[in-house]
C-alpha cells in the first residue's frame, strides 16, 4: 500500500502521489492508501496544506473499472471523498493526463483544483452503464452550474482544462511543473487564510427542479437522440435532479441504490465489456511488442472515388501531406474538386474553419501519373473492385514504390493473397478495409494475407489509431470478419421479404434491436448493385444446392438500385433519402416467390430476429473457427464501430452468448431441416454447446 501512494512533504506542504499504472485507477488499494496517508497529512504538525497528485501519465483515470464484477469494498469512493470535507487543511487536486469519472469526483472532493494546460477532464461513466456514482452527480453542479455539469455527467464527452477554468471546475492552469506550482497554490491559500470551498456544501442559485425544466429536458432529449436505447444517460439526469431537490446526504444515499443497480444491469455489462474488446484489438497474439511499425510520413491514394477521397481526408485531417493519383485528368479533376466541397462542407457545418480547410487541402495533391506514389511510405489502392485491375494496380506499385513502403488495397472483399501473389513483394501487401465514408466511420479492417510481414501488420495497425481509427484485425476470406458476419443478415432479411415479410417490418425488428438503421434501408443508401455485382463475379463459385438471392438479384435487374435511383427496397422521393413503402416491391416478391416455389406467409417478429441474428452469429463461429478473426470480441467491435450496433448490446457474438449458446444452436439446426445448407451450424457453436463454453466468457 505504501507505494500505491506515496507521502513526502515539501515545505509545509505534504504531496501525496497515486502510483497505479496505467491510469492510476482508483483500485481498493489506492482508496485505502489516500485515507491513510491523507490522516498522516491531517496529524503531521508541520503540514499546512495537503496536494494529491497522480505519478506517471496521468491523474486518477477513474474507478478501477476490473473491480465491477466483485462485490464493493471498503472503503467506498464517496466515503474517501466525504471524509475530505471534514479536513481542516486545505486540499489541492494537482492534475494532468485525464482526470476521469472517479477521478474527477476525487478531485471535486478537494478544496481547489489546478492543472496543466493540456490536462483533460470529464465523466465518462454514462459510457460503462453507470453514472458518477461517487457524488460527482451532487457536487459537479455545485461547483460548475447545473448546465456544464449535465454536459459532462450526461453526454460523457472530456473537456480541456481551458474549458474547465471557464466551468469553474478548475481554480488555476498552471504552467510549468505541475508539482511545484500546486504547491505553490497550496502556499498562497494558506497564507490568505480566507475559508476554503467545499463543494458538498449548497450553492447559490441551483434551486429545485421546476427552477430548471428547461435546462433538464434539453439533456433528456439529448440523452434520447445520442444514446437510443441507452439507460445509463437518463439514470445520470435523474441523479443530478434528485440533488436538486434533497440534500447532498439524502441525494448521495439514493445515488448509492441507483449505482448498484445500474453496475448490475445488462447494459452496463455489455458496456464494460466493449470497453475491453476495444482495448484487446491492439493485441496480436503472434506479433510481440520488439516489432516496431514503419514510419509513415507521406501517404498515397489510388482511386480520386467515394472511398479514395474519403481516405485522403482522413490522412490529412491528422497532418499526412497524401498523393491522390487517378487514371486521367478528367478524373482527377472531378475527385479534387469533390474533395474541396467535402472541405466546404465541413466548414459550412461550423465543424472546421476556413484556415483549417486550407491547411488540410493543401496536404492532398493529385496526380495522374504512378510515379508521384515514389516518395509515400504507404500507399492504399481505392481503385474498382475488379481483381485483374487490382492485380495490374499493384504490378505497377511494386516497381514506383520504394524500398520498404507498405502497399495497401481497401478491397472489401477480394483476394489479397491472389493480389500479393503476384508481385514480389509480398511481405510489404496488406489490406485496409475502410467503412464508407471513410473519413468520418471509425472502423478500419487491418486484413492480414499469408505472407504479409509482422513489421507491415503493426503498421496498419498503428496507422489506424494515428488516423483516429479503431484497427482490428482480419485473416484474408471473402468478405474478411465484418462483412462476411454482416452478410447472412442481408441475406435472410431479402429471404423473408420472398417469403412474405414486408421491408418495413424487417427493417423494424433490427431498429427495434437498438441498430442505427435497418439492413434493407442501408442496402438502399449503399446501393443494390454493389453485391449485385459481386454476386455475379463469384457466379462460377456458386452452391447450386444452397438458396440464391434470387429477389435482391431481381430487384437489379428491375433497375432498382435504391436511393441513387429512387427505388430499391423501397420508394424515394426525386433527390430525397426518406424511405417510403412502396407496394411494387411487394408485387416483384411475390413473382418471385411463385418462381422459386415458396408459399408466402405471415412471418413473426422473432421470426425475423432469430433469422437475422443467428445467421450473423453462426457466421461468425465460423469466422472465429478459422481462425480469420483472432477473439469473439473482435467480431463485436467490427459490428460497433463498423455497423452501428448498438454498444449497450456489446455486439453479436456477447449478445450470443446472453442469449445462450443451446438456444442458438437449437433453433440454427431448426432453420436447416427449413432452409437448407446456409444454416449448417458452426462446428465451434457444437462444439461450445458441448463443452457449455460461451464466445466471450
Ligand atoms: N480501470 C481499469 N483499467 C483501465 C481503466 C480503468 N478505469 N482505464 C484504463 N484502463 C486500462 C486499459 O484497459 C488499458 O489496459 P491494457 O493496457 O491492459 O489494455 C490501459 O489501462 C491503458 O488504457 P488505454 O489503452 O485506453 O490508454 P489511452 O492512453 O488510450 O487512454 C484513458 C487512457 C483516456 C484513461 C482511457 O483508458 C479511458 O478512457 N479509461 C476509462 C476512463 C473511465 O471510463 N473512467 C470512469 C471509470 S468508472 C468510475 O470512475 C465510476 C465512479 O464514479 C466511481
Amino acid at each position: 500500500m505504501g507505494n500505491v501512494v506515496n507521502y513526502k512533504v515539501d515545505g509545509r506542504v505534504a504531496v501525496l502521489a497515486i502510483e497505479n499504472p496505467p491510469v492510476n485507477a482508483l483500485s481498493h488499494a489506492v482508496r485505502e492508501g489516500v485515507v491513510t496517508q491523507m490522516e498522516r497529512g491531517v496529524a503531521d504538525d508541520g503540514v499546512d496544506a495537503i496536494v494529491l497528485i497522480g505519478v506517471g501519465r496521468t491523474f486518477p483515470a477513474g474507478a478501477d473499472i476490473r473491480e465491477f464484477d466483485q462485490p464493493a469494498r471498503e472503503p467506498h469512493l464517496v466515503a474517501v471523498i466525504d471524509r475530505l470535507d471534514d479536513i481542516k487543511k486545505p486540499i489541492i487536486a494537482a492534475i494532468h493526463g485525464t482526470a476521469l469519472g472517479g477521478g474527477l469526483e476525487l478531485a471535486l472532493g478537494c478544496n481547489f483544483r489546478v492543472a496543466v494546460p493540456d490536462a483533460r477532464m470529464g465523466m465518462p461513466e454514462v459510457n460503462l452503464g453507470i453514472f458518477p456514482g461517487a457524488a460527482g452527480t451532487q457536487r459537479l453542479p455545485r461547483v460548475a452550474g447545473l448546465d456544464h455539469a449535465l454536459e459532462l455527467i450526461v453526454l460523457g464527452k472530456p473537456v480541456s482544462a481551458a474549458k474547465a477554468l471557464e466551468y469553474g471546475i478548475l481554480d488555476e492552469i498552471i504552467e510549468g511543473d505541475l508539482q511545484a506550482g500546486a504547491v505553490a497554490f497550496a502556499e498562497s491559500v494558506v497564507s490568505a487564510g480566507v475559508p476554503y470551498p467545499i463543494s458538498s456544501k449548497p450553492r447559490d442559485g441551483i434551486g429545485p427542479p421546476g427552477e430548471h425544466a428547461e435546462t433538464i429536458d434539453k439533456y433528456r432529449d439529448l440523452a434520447n437522440s445520442r444514446f437510443r436505447g441507452q439507460e445509463s444517460p437518463h439514470q445520470a439526469i435523474e441523479s443530478v435532479v434528485d440533488g436538486l431537490r434533497m440534500p447532498y446526504a439524502a441525494a448521495v444515499a439514493a445515488d448509492r441504490l441507483r449505482f448498484e443497480s445500474c453496475k448490475a444491469s445488462r447494459q452496463s455489462a455489455a458496456l464494460r465489456y466493449a470497453f475491453f474488446a476495444e482495448r484487446e484489438t491492439a493485441k496480436i497474439h503472434d506479433i510481440g511488442k520488439e516489432v516496431t511499425s514503419r514510419p509513415i510520413d507521406s501517404a498515397g491514394v489510388i482511386g480520386a472515388g467515394t472511398m479514395g477521397r474519403g481516405i485522403a481526408i482522413s490522412m490529412a485531417d491528422v497532418g499526412l501531406p497524401v498523393t491522390v493519383v487517378e487514371t486521367g485528368q478528367d478524373a482527377l479533376d472531378a475527385g479534387m474538386a469533390e474533395l474541396t466541397r467535402l472541405y466546404e462542407a465541413m466548414v459550412s457545418r461550423g465543424r472546421i474553419d476556413e484556415a483549417t480547410k486550407d491547411e488540410r487541402l493543401s496536404r492532398i495533391t493529385g496526380a495522374v501519373s504512378y510515379d508521384a506514389l515514389s516518395d509515400a511510405d504507404l500507399v492504399i489502392e481505392a481503385a474498382f473492385e475488379d481483381l485483374d485491375v487490382k492485380k495490374e494496380i499493384f504490378g505497377a506499385l511494386e516497381v514506383v514504390a520504394k524500398a520498404g513502403a507498405v502497399l495497401a488495397t481497401n478491397t472489401s472483399y477480394m483476394d489479397i493473397d491472389a493480389i500479393a501473389a503476384t508481385t514480389s513483394r509480398p511481405e510489404d501487401i496488406i489490406g485496409l478495409h475502410y467503412f464508407a465514408p471513410a473519413n468520418v466511420m471509425r472502423m478500419l479492417e487491418v486484413v492480414r494475407p499469408a505472407k504479409a510481414s509482422p513489421d507491415a501488420i503493426t503498421t496498419g495497425m498503428k496507422f489506424a489509431k494515428r488516423t483516429g481509427k479503431v484497427g482490428v484485425l482480419a485473416g484474408v476470406c471473402h468478405g474478411f470478419v465484418a462483412n462476411r458476419s454482416r452478410l447472412p443478415l442481408v441475406r435472410e432479411a431479402t429471404f423473408l421479404v420472398e417469403e412474405g415479410a414486408s421491408p418495413v417490418q424487417v427493417d423494424k425488428v433490427l431498429t427495434d434491436l437498438g441498430m442505427p438503421m435497418g439492413p434493407l434501408a442501408v442496402s438502399d443508401l449503399s446501393g443494390l448493385d454493389v453485391s449485385w455485382r459481386m454476386r455475379q463475379s463469384l457466379a462460377s463459385e456458386r452452391d447450386p444446392e444452397a438458396r440464391y438471392m434470387h429477389l435482391a438479384d431481381r430487384m437489379c435487374e428491375l433497375g432498382r438500385f435504391g436511393i441513387k435511383a429512387g427505388q430499391g427496397w423501397y420508394d424515394y422521393e426525386v433527390g430525397g433519402r426518406h424511405p417510403r413503402p412502396d407496394a411494387e416491391v411487394e408485387a416483384i416478391a411475390a413473382a418471385v416467390a411463385r418462381e422459386q416455389g415458396i408459399v408466402r406467409r405471415d412471418i413473426s417478429e422473432d421470426e425475423i430476429r432469430a433469422r437475422c441474428l443467428y445467421a450473423a452469429i453462426n457466421e461468425g463461429a465460423k469466422i472465429l473457427d478459422e481462425g480469420i478473426a483472432a477473439r469473439a470480441s473482435d467480431i463485436d467491435v467490427m459490428w460497433l464501430y463498423g455497423f452501428g450496433f448498438p454498444r449497450w448490446r456489446g455486439g453479436i457474438m456477447f449478445m450470443a452468448d446472453e442469449i445462450g449458446l443451446g438456444k442458438i444452436l437449437e433453433q440454427v439446426r431448426a432453420f436447416e431441416e427449413v432452409h437448407g445448407k446456409l444454416w449448417a451450424p458452426s462446428s465451434l457453436l457444437e462444439r461450445l454447446v458441448a463443452e457449455g463454453g460461451g464466445f466471450t466468457r
